[in-house]
């Protein structure tokens, strides 16, 4: 027979869904020797163990003793006095129960239910050790399993160290237009996404594909020259749009009246489109004035969509799409090169892609470029010359067909390879307003980001004056405002990433707000509890969490004795798996739900266990500060701030 799988080393290996993978691995083999290798697929997927859904029952089941009882009685290798999977089951039970803690230092109290499911508890042993690892690394433990190239491999050793490389596209407004509530749902998840990927070790780079090329530009740089004629002549040409002659910077506040007011120029007067389309085409041969304009342009919409990013603490470099125009052609030569390319009736220069009707047109009839120009040019350098193993684009779900087309031609031409490369298009649904309808102001105005960021933080401070007045504020006055920007900002980002990202959504302050329910107001109101109680250790009762933490280390001082001090140890070690399971769809949702789920587990153990002054005292201090120390890792995971006080 197949040699057994080795033993599993958790120390390595944060993840207890694997754990208990591995411990209902080495049960089956010790009775059906090769069973596993012969189930295929490794220990995950013969032994595989799941969460149970009803926790009366047990922590962790196996369900394999079904399959395997079938293929052994096929086979006639049942093993004596086995007629049932029943029988079955009840051997890999007590396989289990059999083996030492050395053997199986995870699962215990095993059973049978059902038709033959073995169920088994977490040993509390196990669980107090996790605890301590995170209080002695004052961390979680970080899984380092990677989910790309649509296999469930870390890459191989062979690879080059650029396998590491992820590009994640988000955010992209686009010039001389406002920034809008699916520019926010990008960028918010976006954020995140990148901070999952970084911290499961990838080379993450955060890409901002802002649409600031294109024929919208011809018009925009004639309107700015006739209306703002100091502009281009200004004297600030040294191209670093630093704004500093104020006559390079035209004060344009609302950019989308501007955008109107040129286009509704542009459709009225036949002279001014003339020369808007001969902007265009001087703009694309490099003309200096038009350049200059053109950059005056981007850097007033840069500083709108940077106030944005310095309110939610995004990071993100700027590669628009006129980075990649000098590429394009090259592209073109490329598909033509391999027949790929269809010319239509006009002269368009087509690529047709399996399982869909309409191509991407590479080239327009009148020569020019056009948004699937600049995406397959930009696939090609971000495949090339980034030499990414994985692309995330995050935009709406309306792209999904573009991107299908973009991620179909690539791999058709032979630049992405099935296994290899990882392409992810996330296409989130639309933002709403209360009425159902789409999200815009009283008046029916699209609603500036900016405003809608600062209502959200207004309405935290007002919450949090009000609790001040009732006495029950732990914050002094100079505190409000930095409170309530990371909660206010904190519940609009948690209100987006808490549900798949697929679906649409309605906005709501009220409910974002809220104090109670799945919100970050409640989430860090819960963290925020977890440190007083440990403040107060110190302060009445002389327990220094942090001087305990920086200790010698080692000793495990985590006893669990209480039921729910068990459950919120059982949950603090669901983190590694929740973030693996975020990286398979990369939907940060996974982690919204671990740490809710985690926070709730925690209000059940303060309200049930006496912490301070207990007997128990310094073992739960302890619980009180791992379970603050993950959840700020999941805030962090989500681009949210965590406040100390509240
Ligand atoms: N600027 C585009 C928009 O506002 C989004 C760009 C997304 N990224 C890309 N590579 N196409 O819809």
């Amino acid at each position: 027979p197949p040699p057994p799988p080795p033993p599993f080393d958790s120390s390595d290996d944060p993840s207890l869904l694997r754990a208990a993978s591995a411990v209902f691995a080495a049960a089956i083999e010790s009775i059906v020797p090769g069973a596993i290798a012969l189930g295929g697929g490794g220990s995950d997927a013969a032994a595989r163990a799941f969460r149970c859904k009803d926790v009366r029952h047990g922590d962790y089941q196996c369900n394999a003793a079904m399959s395997l009882f079938k293929r052994l009685e096929a086979s006639g290798s049942l093993p004596p006095g086995v007629d049932s999977p029943q029988d079955l089951a009840r051997l890999v039970a007590d396989a289990v129960g059999g083996m030492t803690e050395k053997e199986n230092p995870v699962l215990c109290e095993p059973s049978v239910n059902g038709p033959g499911f073995v169920m088994c508890r977490v040993r509390s042993s196990f669980l107090e050790d996790g605890v301590n690892d995170i209080v002695r690394d004052g961390a979680p433990t970080r899984p380092r399993r990677y989910v790309g190239g649509g296999t469930d491999s870390p890459p191989s050793s062979s690879s080059s160290p650029s396998d590491n490389v992820v590009v994640v596209d988000f955010s992209s407004p686009n010039i001389a237009k406002e920034m809008h509530v699916g520019h926010l749902r990008s960028t918010i998840i976006g954020e995140s996404v990148c901070r999952i990927l970084e911290y499961v070790g990838m080379d993450v780079r955060r890409v901002n594909h802002v649409g600031d090329w294109g024929t919208q530009f011809g018009m925009l740089i004639q309107y700015l020259k006739e209306e703002y004629p100091d502009v281009s002549y200004g004297g600030n040409d040294d191209g670093e749009g630093d704004g500093d002659k104020g006559s390079g910077m035209p004060n344009i506040t609302d950019l989308t009246e501007f955008y109107k007011n040129a286009k509704r120029r542009f459709d009225e007067s036949p002279d001014f489109k003339k020369i808007s389309q001969l902007n265009v085409v001087r703009l694309q041969a490099g003309d200096e004035e038009c350049l200059r304009i053109w950059k005056v342009l981007c850097d007033v919409s840069r500083l709108e969509f940077e106030k944005v990013y310095r309110r939610l603490d995004i990071s993100v470099e700027e590669c628009g799409e006129s980075f990649y125009n000098d590429k394009i052609p090259a592209v073109i030569d490329e598909f033509e090169m391999r027949g790929m390319i269809s010319v239509e009736d006009g002269g368009a220069k087509c690529v047709f892609v399996p399982h869909s009707k309409v191509p991407l047109m590479l080239q327009k009839s009148d020569g020019g470029y056009g948004y699937d120009s600049t995406d397959m040019a930009a696939i090609r350098y971000r495949l090339d010359v980034l030499r990414a193993r994985h692309l995330v684009y995050i935009t709406d779900f309306t792209q999904a067909d573009h991107f299908k087309m973009v991620f179909a031609a690539a791999k058709k031409i032979g630049w992405v390879t099935d296994g290899v490369h990882r392409l992810d298009h996330i296409g989130f649904g639309t933002v709403q307003g209360e009425d159902g309808k789409r999200f815009k102001t009283r008046s029916g105005d699209t609603v500036r980001l900016v405003d809608l960021l600062d209502e959200a933080v207004s309405r935290m401070e007002s919450s949090l004056r009000e609790r001040a007045t009732e006495g029950r504020a732990n914050i002094s006055e100079d505190e409000v405002h930095e409170t309530a920007c990371a909660m206010g900002y904190g519940a609009v980002k948690y209100f987006d990433l808490r549900r798949n990202p697929t679906s649409n959504y309605v906005f709501s302050y009220d409910r974002m707000l809220d104090t109670k329910g799945n919100t970050a107001i409640y989430l860090l109101y819960a963290h925020a509890r977890l440190e007083s109680i440990v403040t107060k250790g110190k302060a009445d009762h002389g327990i220094d969490v942090d001087a305990m933490m920086a200790g010698d280390g080692g000793k495990p001082r985590i006893v669990l004795s209480h039921k729910s001090e068990r459950n919120l140890a059982l949950h603090l070690r669901f983190f590694a798996d929740s973030i693996e399971e975020t990286l398979k769809d990369l939907f940060p949702y996974h982690i919204c739900d671990f740490v809710y789920d985690l926070s709730i587990a925690a209000s059940e153990f303060v309200t049930q266990c006496k912490v301070l002054g207990s007997p128990e005292m310094e073992s739960r201090l302890l619980l009180c500060r791992a379970t603050a120390i993950t959840m700020r890792q999941c805030f962090d995971l989500l681009g949210i701030r965590h406040v100390m006080r509240i």
